[in-house]
């Protein structure tokens, strides 16, 4: 039997990567978050100082950026570029704009197919992202969408960024990710849309493991 694989696709601020983690966790499946490897692109684009309009540029960046993934001695997940650890690079918001224009150029999007792909090991993976279930893989047996309003999204950034000491208007944070929602579903390559047959969780108004058993009970009903 092919190894089994749940795509977890959804806009910024849907909770998803929180939620992969801890269902990749309760499963022991291998966890791919596929946007860190395009903010890893987008640092590395930043340390070589590319201009990101500059396609061609950005396109020998990825086939040239070495992309790696470890456990730290605490268990959290790191990330190398080029043999650095740039992790906590990887989560500013530059380094997420960046992600996000580099991620609009199809040869970028294609470059990077197969090193996701890879992450599809024994016994099973969770794929976090925008187009795992429509793109990466189209075969995998199952599939959520996880949304939540674009308020509730807004809220949460909020209290992520005053944790961090980040000064910022409620209003402009719904701004920006209205602005980044209709970036994403209406760029031409791979936008962000539910797959075919995806189960689509609202996770407005839910807590962590309220949204995480509903994600389980789509992989062992
Ligand atoms: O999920 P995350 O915020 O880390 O993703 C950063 C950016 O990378 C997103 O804004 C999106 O444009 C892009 N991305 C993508 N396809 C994916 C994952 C991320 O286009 N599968």
């Amino acid at each position: 039997d092919p190894i089994p694989v749940l795509t977890i696709d959804g806009p910024s601020g849907s909770g998803k990567g929180t939620i992969s983690r801890l269902v990749a966790q309760r499963l022991g499946w291998h966890y791919l978050d596929s946007g860190a490897l395009y903010r890893a692109v987008g640092v590395a684009a930043g340390w070589a100082d590319l201009d990101l309009d500059d396609a061609g540029a950005l396109v020998r960046c990825t086939f040239d950026t070495d992309i790696g993934f470890r456990e730290s001695a605490e268990g959290d997940l790191r990330v190398l570029v080029n043999g650095h650890d740039a992790t906590d690079e990887l989560r500013t918001e530059t380094a997420g704009a960046a992600a996000s224009a580099i991620a609009a150029i199809p040869e970028v999007r294609a470059a990077l197919k197969d090193r996701q792909r890879a992450f599809r090991r024994a016994p099973g993976l969770v794929a976090d992202g925008r187009d795992m279930g429509t793109v990466i893989f189209p075969d995998a047996p199952f599939k959520v969408f996880l949304t939540a309003s674009a308020a509730e999204r807004a809220d949460r950034r909020y209290k992520q960024l005053k944790d961090k000491g980040v000064s910022v208007t409620m209003d402009g944070l719904l701004r920006e990710i209205l602005a980044r929602d209709a970036r994403d579903a209406s760029r031409t390559v791979a936008p962000l849309r539910p797959a075919e047959g995806a189960v689509h969780i609202d996770t407005t108004g839910l807590g962590i493991d309220a949204v995480v058993e509903r994600v389980l009970a789509v992989v062992a009903p």
